[in-house]
This record gives C-alpha cells, structure tokens and sequence, in this order.
C-alpha cells in the first residue's frame, strides 16, 4: 500500500497547488491513499464544507485536521457528516463533534487515519499518548495499516510519539510547524517516521503568512493581525509512505518539496 501525505494547505494558494499537482503527483507515485493535512486551508484558520469538498473532488482520500479546526465557524454544521475528515482524537470524548479516526478502504485492505494534537506549547487536551493507545487498539481489530498526523510544536514531543508507537502502527508523521524536517527514517520495529511534513502554500511567506506583520510582532513585542499570503510563489510538501500489504509494516518513506526551485520531476 502506497500513501501520499501533503502538508498543512494553507489558504487560496495553498489550495490551488494541490488542485494543479495532484494530478502530476499522483501520475508519478501511483499512491492507493492520498491524504492532506487542510486545518490551514481557509485563509490559514480552519476549514469550510466548500474547501472540503473541493479537497474530494481533486482527489484526496482523507482530510487531517489540528490546532486550527474549529477556527472557521462552517465546521460545526457540517464536521458530523464529513467521513473523511479526522480532527484530534484527543479533544474530550463527550462534548466534541467529529471523529479522530476514519478507515478508508483500499482493495481487500482497509487504512486506519489518526489525528491528534500535541501538548507542548499547545492547549492542554487530553493525553495524546493514552487515547492513541486506545485507538491503535481498536483498529488493530480491523485492520494493521494504522497512519497518525500526529500535529505538534515540538519535534521532541513527536519523536516521543514515533517511537512509543513503534511496531504498533504503520507511520507517524508530524504537521503544524509548516516547516519540512529531514529526518524521515523506519524505526527498527517498522514504523515510518517523519517529524514534520511542512506545508503546502505561499512560498515567499513566513509559515504562510504575509512577512512584514511577522517581523514587526518580533521586533515590537505587540500584537499584529496576521494574514495569509494569498498571490505570488507556492510550494508544496509531501511525502511518500510504502506499506507492506501483508504486514502493514512501513517499507520506504521518502520526503520532497515542489517549488520553482525544485519542480515536481516526472
Ligand atoms: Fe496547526
């Protein structure tokens, strides 16, 4: 099984990259499951119905979520309904709309897709470590093709989780720094691992977002409204994940970023 993993999508840029290279993409890596990160895509803050669907419609299997799901209002009236959206399975069981697993089939196979948010530097939800436990657990009765968008600050955090995860689940890779790491590597167990898949979006922007704002927060310490970079140069960050079909251990990740520097190569 082959998945393709794109970054956190970040607004109208963002979204027309992934309209305008899927189709290069998956001609390239023939991928049975393409996933992308979207908690970004609506001007940078959450997600609406429209961008979701949009999302569907040029070929994405499954949308992940993050610290920005609940940003744009439209979520509440329609997360319940969106099967292939997963949000942070770590937010309260109770009171949350949504779900932070989502199985999506592929052939005989079925694919388990987690998404859970970190806690250093972030809200304090629920123990990311216990709930993932519980869930690994649960999928594991359907299926050993188990993948976590595990959404961090801290790469310490998210190396914790590949790690404690190792052996256990098919691959964790990380989002919401914006920014590609370049420690993608199997874990001994047969675990992909990947700390940050970086973003998909504005190119000459600071994580996305227009930079003067940026630098003057940093060289003033008071408070700048941040917008999102919506013309000029994009990129897009992703990368690719073989599973083996019987096992659901990680064979090869590999990470790349399409740019005007470096176009997608056929
Ligand atoms: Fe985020």
């Amino acid at each position: 099984m082959r998945i393709l993993f794109i970054g956190d999508v970040v607004g109208s840029l963002g979204r027309k990259k992934i309209h305008d290279e899927l189709p290069r993409l998956k001609k390239k890596y023939r991928p049975q499951v393409t996933i992308v990160n979207g908690e970004n895509a609506a001007s940078g803050r959450g997600i609406t119905e429209k961008i979701y669907k949009g999302f569907l419609q040029d070929g994405v299997d499954v949308v992940t979520m993050g610290n920005h799901t609940w940003d744009n209002r439209n979520i509440f009236e329609f997360i319940d309904g969106a099967k292939k959206m997963v949000r942070p399975a770590n937010f309260p069981d109770e009171t949350t709309p949504g779900q932070g697993i989502v199985y999506v089939k592929v052939n005989q196979e079925e694919l388990a897709v987690i998404n859970l948010q970190a806690r250093t530097f972030m809200v304090a939800l629920d123990d990311p470590f216990k709930k993932v436990e519980c869930l690994v657990q649960e999928a594991r009765k359907r299926t050993h093709h188990i993948f976590l968008d595990f959404h961090g600050e801290t790469t310490s955090e998210k190396q914790a989780m590949g790690w404690f995860l190792d052996g256990k689940v098919s691959a964790v890779v990380g989002t919401h720094t914006h920014v590609q790491t370049n420690d993608g590597r199997i874990l001994p167990q047969g675990t992909a691992y990947l700390s940050d898949v970086g973003m998909t979006g504005p190119y000459d922007g600071i994580l996305g977002m227009k930079r003067a704002a940026v630098i003057d927060k940093f060289r003033t310490a008071l408070p700048h409204r941040f917008e999102v970079v919506e013309e000029g140069r994009s990129m897009l960050s992703y990368c690719v994940i073989d599973l083996d079909p019987q096992t659901g251990k990680a064979k090869k990740i590999e990470h790349h970023i399409i740019n005007d520097e470096q176009p997608l190569d056929s």
